[in-house]
């Protein structure tokens, strides 16, 4: 083969690598995680589901029965769990959700249990898919500066001044994209049985997904700083950090309703 064809070779292998890259990042990747690819497809088949490993004595059983709708077992499943170790392993056992098989962790919480306060936002980043803990990322760090400004923090071990964050989703969508009313709905009976064991005494729900899940209503930005009720708690909507990174003017709202919950609080 001669120098011509050579770099006539290379120059195709370039194209064809540019191509398959973009059609990647068209499909939602957008970090590169190692050399060489891996089917997370097939892993997921293979691998030991953790909740049927558990010992028979422990009533948290995630396995769902042949023809059973998704919602339908995430509710049975959900109801077993008697403890957050439970609905954790619940959650980590639960198979129905087509997120989970391309996430890396279940990111399941954060924070004291004991909290007053509980934070729900929507689903992981890619920072939190790779560390298994929600709100790592700058959106993370903004939610914690803004929640520190009215003296709440969730590495605090007082019930007073602590956070507990969660989210709707506990795996994360591919390309960060909104998630799906049937994603959703699926997860929606282990969402609410999350709050029920946590009780905290109120819920702040970070942007629209959080808000639709528990309240079926949409539009944050009418909804935010609006106090309601959700699960028999008082529910205050809040916009998510991650939109006032993107519009730093709606954070003098944001201020308005950090204060109408430290009121609440004190209250
Ligand atoms: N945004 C969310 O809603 N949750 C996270 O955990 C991270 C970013």
């Amino acid at each position: 083969m001669g120098i011509a064809d050579q770099a006539f070779d290379i120059a195709e292998d370039w194209d064809a690598a540019l191509a398959a890259l973009a059609w990647q990042v068209e499909a939602g990747a957008d970090e590169a995680i190692g050399d060489a690819p891996v089917n997370r497809y097939e892993l997921a088949a293979e691998a030991p589901k953790p909740v049927a490993a558990r010992p028979a004595a422990n009533p948290v059983a995630a396995e769902p029965m042949a023809g059973a709708d998704p919602v339908a077992t995430a509710r049975a499943a959900a109801a077993q769990a008697q403890t957050l170790d439970d609905l954790r392993a619940a959650i980590a056992g639960f198979d129905l959700c087509e997120l989970k098989k391309g996430a890396r962790n279940t990111v399941f919480a954060d924070g004291n249990p004991k909290a007053r306060v509980l934070i729900l936002g929507e689903a992981p980043g890619a920072g939190e898919d790779r560390e298994g803990r929600p709100f790592v990322g700058r959106a993370g760090q903004l939610l914690d500066l803004m929640f520190a400004a009215i003296g709440l923090s969730r590495t605090s071990p007082d019930a007073a001044t602590a956070l507990y964050i969660a989210n709707v989703l506990p795996w994360r969508p591919p390309g960060n994209r909104d998630p799906e009313p049937g994603e959703i709905a699926m997860m929606l009976p282990f969402v609410e049985r999350h709050i029920a064991l946590v009780d905290p005494q109120v819920i702040v729900v970070l942007g629209n997904t959080p808000l639709l899940a528990l309240t079926g209503t949409k539009g944050i930005l009418r909804a935010r700083g609006n106090w309601s009720e959700a699960l028999g708690k008082p529910l205050l909507p809040m916009t998510h950090p991650a939109y006032l990174l993107r519009t730093p003017s709606a954070k003098r709202e944001a201020w308005a309703d950090l204060l109408s919950l430290q009121a609440r609080l004190r209250g």
